[in-house]
């Protein structure tokens, strides 16, 4: 039967999953990720702590890892993240920068990183997570030192260091309209007025039954196409309280088929990739307590009506 990559690929999308390289000694985990998905996006090991852990001294183990994996298997990847608030080592966020050694810090960063992954890449997530929920900058690190600009600065170097790679912005409760997408979209704007090498935004699509269904997606992801900029729904996972019953994992189902239905529906809204692909490795249980269940795969590995609905929605 068809894998879901198939069964997008006859809509020219992608269909990936996230991984990270504890699961990778699993291998009835490994034989599903290298069979059903065709682009793969690093949970962990492409982040700043796991690349630079000490200034200046890069380590590649744990990327590289998830890129050659993807390679054997024919998938692509999305790789992420370049700049981020979060999972940094402790030397960057220990200390008083000023804007100037800050800023060199950062383009050192992008532009090694980036040229080790040159050409092994479909895409890089430049920026994460720069916008908070009601539309102004997130007061990061970056931020704070370096003011707005750093965004722009960051896709440059990054487009440098590998011209070819899609440059993407990428956040989370941006699938519906509302403060923090329209943000996004008048950044995006923007960027693209001044010439500035983004490609797309990611919508992460961390959902969760008990907030509802975002039902603007569909017109959401439209008008960033307006733009000329791919759209992808880059970290999706349908979260709830556990324990879960079958009409909530039936609910589920039907967010996964119409936010597949939403991708599909709009031209440049290139894939789609679940968060990890089962619940055995999701992330959710342990950052919001007492929540799981999220993604189309059990904890036993076996389909849950989710990966039914996503077959039924490609
Ligand atoms: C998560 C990983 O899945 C976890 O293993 C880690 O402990 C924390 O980060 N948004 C993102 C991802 O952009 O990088 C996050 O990944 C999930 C939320």
């Amino acid at each position: 039967q068809p894998t879901l990559a198939d069964l997008a690929r006859r809509h020219g999308r992608y269909f990936g999953s996230a991984t990270d390289n504890p699961e990778l000694t699993d291998s009835a985990y490994t034989k599903i990720l290298g069979s059903e998905f065709d682009m793969i996006t690093p949970g962990n090991g492409m982040k700043w702590y796991a690349t630079e852990p000490r200034q200046g001294v890069f380590d590649w183990t744990a990327g590289d890892q998830i890129v050659n994996l993807a390679r054997e298997n024919h998938q692509q990847v999305r790789a992420h993240t370049l700049v981020w608030h979060s999972q940094l080592p402790d030397w960057l966020t220990s200390k008083q920068w000023t804007a100037d050694a800050l800023r060199a810090v950062l383009r050192q960063h992008i532009t090694t990183e980036v040229r080790h992954y040159r050409g092994e890449v479909y895409s890089w997530d430049v920026v994460n997570e720069a916008f908070n929920d009601d539309g102004t900058y997130r007061e990061s690190l970056w931020y704070k030192t370096l003011g707005p600009g750093y965004i722009a600065d960051a896709l440059r170097w990054a487009h440098e260091a590998d011209p070819h790679a899609r440059l993407y912005l990428n956040d989370y409760n941006i699938e519906a309209t509302g403060p923090k997408s329209d943000a996004y979209y008048a950044l995006a704007k923007n960027l693209r007025a001044e010439g500035v090498p983004l490609d797309g935004i990611g919508f992460q699509t961390h959902l969760a039954l008990q907030y509802g269904y975002p039902t603007t997606i569909e017109g959401n992801l439209s008008r960033f196409s307006g733009l000329g900029l791919d759209t992808a729904l880059t970290e999706a996972d349908v979260r709830m309280r556990l324990p879960a019953t079958d009409a909530m994992l039936a609910e589920q189902a039907d967010w996964y088929r119409q936010l597949t239905q939403a991708c599909l529906a709009v031209r440049r809204c290139v894939g789609i990739t679940v968060w990890d692909y089962t619940d055995k490795y999701s992330w959710i249980p342990g950052v919001f307590p007492g929540e799981g269940a999220a993604l189309p795969w059990d904890e036993q590995l076996n389909p849950k009506p989710a990966y039914q609905a996503l077959r039924e929605a490609l």
